[in-house]
Formats: structure tokens, sequence, C-alpha cells
């Protein structure tokens, strides 16, 4: 009898305390809002670019690989260096001449989950797509598709490495073609992941992974700071395009395809703020060096005008408030170069 009534009290009071969000230990029930942050536990893959261990090794070899830059110098990696968290610290990505690109380099982390369209101003079409712009671009790697497949073509390593990756009739023209390039490419950096942070054990029900600023931090970054209307989802993207802002220097981002619409003028895509702390400089153009600044950014509202997003405010943040948010960044930062983001490749079968 006596458990009946320990039971009946127990969901009384789980009754009265959920009414008030109110958990046993004093703080705020946050579970509802952290469950939408949960990792996923697959990566996604699209049915015409498989996942296949060789091709994603091949990919490995490709994205390391000078011989794919016309002069020997720049790899993939020049710019999405892997212990930067597959981005550099330049502002904007330096060209091959000594200037410098229109963009900062973005990080590669979590690309498999990004939807289908790609860059600041979404000028890429599918992650397959990506790769052709920086070989071939006279500023960068400046490669001819005809010069690369020829160059891999007489190396019977990675003759035998594509006809592995790519099993099947052999292609007119031979096992090395410009697509099938850019096939491994891209399915090595599906497995480029951002690896557990304190944030996920919190989200998996460790309450002491993070410290209680991080939580206030969390609870702004979902409440009164509204930035979970951009970053939202365990990745913290929308995958969306706005304007927060920032540009001042005619960069109209989004608008350059849409040039009728008001709101996609100096629009950007929100990107991952996963190890964000970690990968200064900051925006589409790095022209912020410091959470803090970027903080303050929001906190004024950014530059008003009609296309800035209806979801950027002056915020009025106290001292603490701004803190706050910058300790709940850093709780997104994984174990670095221990991390799997570091040795994507290697893995039998994909993992989260
Ligand atoms: C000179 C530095 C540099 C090199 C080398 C470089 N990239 Fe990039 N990468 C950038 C910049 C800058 C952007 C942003 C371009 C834009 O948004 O228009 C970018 C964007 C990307 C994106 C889109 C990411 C996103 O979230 O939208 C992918 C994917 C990518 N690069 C892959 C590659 C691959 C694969 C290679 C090698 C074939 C490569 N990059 C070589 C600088 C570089
Ligand atoms: C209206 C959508 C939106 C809201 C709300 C928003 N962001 Fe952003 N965030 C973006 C976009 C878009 C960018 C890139 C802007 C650019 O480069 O011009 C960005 C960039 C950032 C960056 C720089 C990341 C990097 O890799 O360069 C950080 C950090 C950031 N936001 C944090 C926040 C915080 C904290 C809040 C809440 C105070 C917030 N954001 C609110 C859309 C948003």
């Amino acid at each position: 009898m006596a458990w009946k009534i320990v039971g009946g009290a127990a969901a009384l009071l789980s009754i009265l305390l959920g009414g008030l969000a109110v958990a046993t230990n004093g703080e705020p029930d946050r579970s509802a809002t952290l469950a939408e942050y949960r990792r996923p536990s697959a990566i996604p893959f699209p049915d015409d670019n498989p996942f296949r261990t060789a091709k994603a090794e091949l990919g490995r070899a490709l994205f390391f690989e000078p011989v794919l830059s016309r002069d020997g110098e720049r790899t993939c990696a020049t710019c999405h260096v892997p212990g930067r968290d597959w981005t550099d610290t330049h502002p904007r990505a330096p060209r091959s001449d000594g200037g410098v690109m229109e963009f900062r380099t973005p990080t590669l982390l979590n690309v498999a989950w990004t939807e289908t369209i790609y860059g600041w101003d979404g000028k890429f079409n599918g992650l397959e797509t990506v790769a052709r712009t920086p070989l071939t671009a006279p500023g960068n790697m400046n490669m001819p598709p005809e010069e690369m497949v020829r160059r891999l073509s007489s190396d019977p390593n990675y003759v035998a490495a594509f006809a592995k990756a790519f099993p099947g009739p052999v292609p007119e023209g031979g096992q090395v073609t410009q697509e099938r390039i850019e096939r491994a490419l891209a399915t090595f950096q599906r497995l480029i992941i951002s690896g557990q942070a304190p944030f996920d054990r919190w989200v998996e029900g460790d309450a002491h992974a993070v410290g209680a600023a991080a939580k206030r931090g969390f609870d702004l970054f979902n409440g009164k700071a509204n930035c979970a209307a951009c970053h939202s989802g365990w990745n913290f993207t929308d995958g969306s395009f706005h304007d927060v802002g920032v540009a001042k220097d005619g960069a109209i981002g989004r608008g350059r395809f849409f040039p009728n619409s008001t709101r996609l003028r100096h629009a950007f895509k929100t990107p991952t703020l996963r190890n964000v702390a970690r990968r200064p400089p900051y925006m589409h153009d790095g022209s912020l060096t410091t959470l803090s600044e970027v903080i303050d950014l929001y906190d004024r509202g950014g530059i008003e005008r009609p296309s800035r997003s209806r979801d950027i405010r002056p915020l009025h943040l106290s001292a603490r408030e701004k803190a706050d948010l910058i300790a709940f960044m850093e709780s997104l930062s994984d174990a670095g170069a221990e991390g799997p983001a570091y040795q994507p490749i290697g893995v039998e079968a994909p993992r989260p």
C-alpha cells in the first residue's frame, strides 16, 4: 500500500513542479528547449553520392593534394586548416597574387547538414559543386580541369584509388574524371563533424557539464537575446540568409542573386556556432575580432536599414548578460585536435 501513496505523491509533485516549470533542484526546467539541440545519430549522405570508405579515403588524399594546384603551392587545407577548425585566421581568404578574396574562409565543420545551398551568399548549389570554384579560380588553385585529370591519371596509385572508390563501368576517358574528384572530396568533407562539447553532455543530462554562466547564457540565447531565431538546432544554424547589420562596404550578399528583394540585400548565411570561440575573426568579412565585439554588434542591433532582419533589434544587455552569452558559446567547443573532426577518415562506417 505504501508504494502507492509514495507514487501518487511523486506524481502530484511533478505535476505541480511541471506547472511551475521548475525542476527539483531549483533551476528552470529547460528540458524541452535542450531537446531541440540533441545531436543527430547519423550523417546524411545524398542518394546520388552515397558513402563508401574508399571514396572518403580518396577524398581525403585529394583534399591535401598540392598536385591539384597549378603551381603545386596550394591545397584545400591551405585555407580549410584541420588544426584551425577547418578555417584559417585571415579576415578574408588570401589570393595567390597577394591580394584577398571577397570573403573569409568558412569552417567546414558539419557541412553534411547544410541543406543544398553553400557559400556566404549561397552561390554554390550542392556540396559536390563547390570544389570546382577553388580548384579552377585564377586567384586560387588555378587548375584547368583537363590538366587536373591528366596529372592524376598519370599516377597509377590514384588510378587504382579511383577504381576502388567508384566501382562499376569505367568512364570514357579513364578512371579519373572531374565529377569523380568532386564526389570524393564531398564524401570526405561530410565526415568533418564537430565533436562532443560540454554543451552536448548537458543536453544529454549531465547537469554539471557546464557552469551557471553558460546556463544563463543559454536562457538568453533562447529568450531575451533571440539568437536561436537563426542559430537553431544542434548545428546552431537555420541554413538561411539574413542581414544582421554587419556589411558596410556595399557587400550585398544573397541580394546579388535576388536584386529585387529588400530582405536579401546584405543577407549572408547563418554560420554554425560550433567551436566558434576558437576560430576568430568573425563574420563573412572577418570584420569582428572577438566574441565580445560580436555581442556588442547584436546589442546595438547592427546597422539599421530596410534589409535588416526583423529578428535583430537593440537588446540592452547588461555586462553580466553579455558575459553569460559568451560563456554559453564557449561551452560549444569540442576537445580540439583530439576530436573526431580532426581524424575524419579511417572510420569503417559513418558515425555522428
Ligand atoms: C584560398 C583559400 C581557400 C582554398 C584554397 C579553398 N577554399 Fe573553400 N572556401 C574559401 C572561401 C573564402 C569560401 C567562401 C566562398 C563564398 O562564400 O563565396 C570557401 C567556401 C567553401 C565551402 C562552402 C562552405 C559553406 O559552409 O558554405 C566548401 C564546401 C569549400 N570551400 C571546400 C573547399 C574545397 C573542397 C577546397 C579544395 C578543392 C577548397 N575549399 C579550397 C577559401 C578557400
Ligand atoms: C536574424 C538572424 C540572426 C540572429 C537573430 C542572430 N544571428 Fe548570429 N549570425 C547570423 C548571420 C546571418 C551571421 C553572419 C553575418 C555576416 O557574416 O554578415 C551571424 C554570425 C554570428 C557569429 C559569427 C560566427 C562566425 O563564424 O563568423 C556569431 C558568434 C553569432 N552570429 C552569434 C549570435 C548571437 C550570440 C546572437 C544573439 C545575440 C545571434 N548571433 C543572433 C544570423 C543571426
